[in-house]
C-alpha cells in the first residue's frame, strides 16, 4: 500500500516530532489534538526546529516553508483522514483503542492504525479495535526528529501486508527500522527499565542525590543521566511505563515502580514539558 498521508494523533512531545518527520519525508501530514493550546505549542515547536536546520544551512528557507505547508493542524477528528494514523495520546490503551474506533468510521477501508505506546500490549489495543489486522507498533524515540530508531511492534493479529508497509514508511522517513516482538517494553524500554529504577533507589535510600547520580553517569559515557533522561521523556509517560511493564513481567521486585515517580506525577512535576521535574526549566526554551 502507498502512503500519501499520514494523520499523527497526539500533538504533544512525542506527536509534534513524528508529524514534523513526516512532512520533512515529503508526505502530507495532520497533526491532531483535542488541547488547541497543545496544537499551537507544536506549531511554534516545528517551527522553531526547522528555523534552526535553516541557520545552521541543513535546509533552504524555501524547503521550510515547502514542509510547513505540508503539515496541517487539525482538531476535529472528521478532518483525521489518513493512509495511516500514528497515535501518541496518552499512555492507556482503552483510549489508544477507542480513538482508533472513532477514527475507523470516518477513514477508509485501508486505513493503518499505528501506536507509538512505549510499553502496553499491541495485541492488548488491537483486540478492542474493529480492524485488529490493521494494528500495529511503531514505536519513535524522543525527540524523534533526531532519533533514527523505530521499533515496529507486530501483534498476532496484525497483516504481513501492514508490517511492510510500517517498514517501508519509517525507512521513507529515514528511521532505522527493528522488528520486534510484542513483548513488554519491546526491546528498548525492557532493557532501560533498571537504568532510572535502579537510580531512582539510590535516591529513595538517600545514597545518592539526583545531579550527582547524572553527572557520574554522564562522565561514565552515558548520553543522558536517567533523571535528566526521565524530565525529557515526560515523568507522566514514564511512570506509566514502569507500571506498565512491572504489571506485564508479573511485578517482579526489582521493575516495581518508584514513590519517588508518582509523587512527581501527582505534584505535576512532568519534567521538561511542564517546566519542572528533577530540575528547573522555567525560563529555559
Ligand atoms: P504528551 O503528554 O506530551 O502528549 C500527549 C498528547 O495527547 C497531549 O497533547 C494530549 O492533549 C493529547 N491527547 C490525549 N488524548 C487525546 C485524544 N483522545 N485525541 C487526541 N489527542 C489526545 O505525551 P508523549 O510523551 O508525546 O507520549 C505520547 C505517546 O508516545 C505515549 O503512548 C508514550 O508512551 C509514547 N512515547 C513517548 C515517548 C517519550 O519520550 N515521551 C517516547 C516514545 C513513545
Amino acid at each position: 500500500m502507498t502512503i500519501q498521508t499520514i494523520c499523527v494523533c497526539g500533538a504533544g512531545t512525542m506527536g509534534s516530532g513524528i508529524a514534523q518527520v513526516s512532512a520533512q519525508s515529503g508526505f502530507h501530514a495532520l497533526l491532531f489534538d483535542v488541547n488547541p493550546a497543545i496544537l499551537q505549542k507544536a506549531a511554534a515547536s516545528i517551527d522553531k526546529n526547522l528555523q534552526s536546520l535553516v541557520d545552521k544551512n541543513k535546509i533552504t528557507i524555501a524547503a521550510k516553508q515547502s514542509i510547513l505547508s505540508r503539515i496541517a493542524f487539525v482538531s476535529a477528528i472528521n478532518d483525521c483522514i489518513a493512509d495511516i494514523i500514528i497515535e501518541a495520546i496518552v499512555e492507556k490503551a482503552d483510549a489508544k483503542a477507542a480513538l482508533f474506533n472513532q477514527l475507523a468510521e470516518v477513514n477508509h477501508g485501508d486505513t493503518i492504525f499505528a501506536t507509538n505506546t512505549s510499553s502496553l500490549s499491541v495485541a492488548a489495543i488491537a483486540e478492542k479495535v474493529a480492524h485488529p489486522e490493521r494494528v500495529a507498533g511503531m514505536h519513535f524515540f524522543n525527540p524523534a526528529p533526531l532519533m533514527k530508531l523505530v521499533e515496529i511492534v507486530r501483534a498476532p493479529q496484525t497483516s504481513e501486508a501492514v508490517i511492510q508497509t510500517v517498514y517501508q514508511l519509517a525507512l521513507q522517513m529515514g528511521k532505522i527500522p527493528v522488528h520486534c516482538k510484542d513483548a513488554p517494553g519491546f526491546i528498548v524500554n525492557h532493557v532501560a527499565r533498571p537504568y532510572y529504577l535502579e537510580a531512582l533507589r539510590l535516591v529513595e535510600q538517600g545514597l545518592c542525590d539526583v545531579e550527582t547520580i547524572d553527572t557520574v553517569l554522564e562522565a561514565a559515557g552515558f548520553k543522558m543521566g536517567p533523571f535528566r533522561l526521565m524530565d525529557l521523556i515526560g515523568n507522566d509517560i514514564n511512570y506509566a511505563v514502569s507500571c506498565s511493564v512491572y504489571e506485564a513481567m508479573g511485578r517482579p521486585p526489582r521493575l516495581q515502580p518508584s514513590f519517588i515517580q508518582e509523587e512527581k506525577v501527582n505534584t505535576g512535576a512532568l519534567g521538561r514539558k511542564s517546566g519542572k521535574g528533577y530540575y528547573d526549566y522555567t525560563g529555559m526554551p
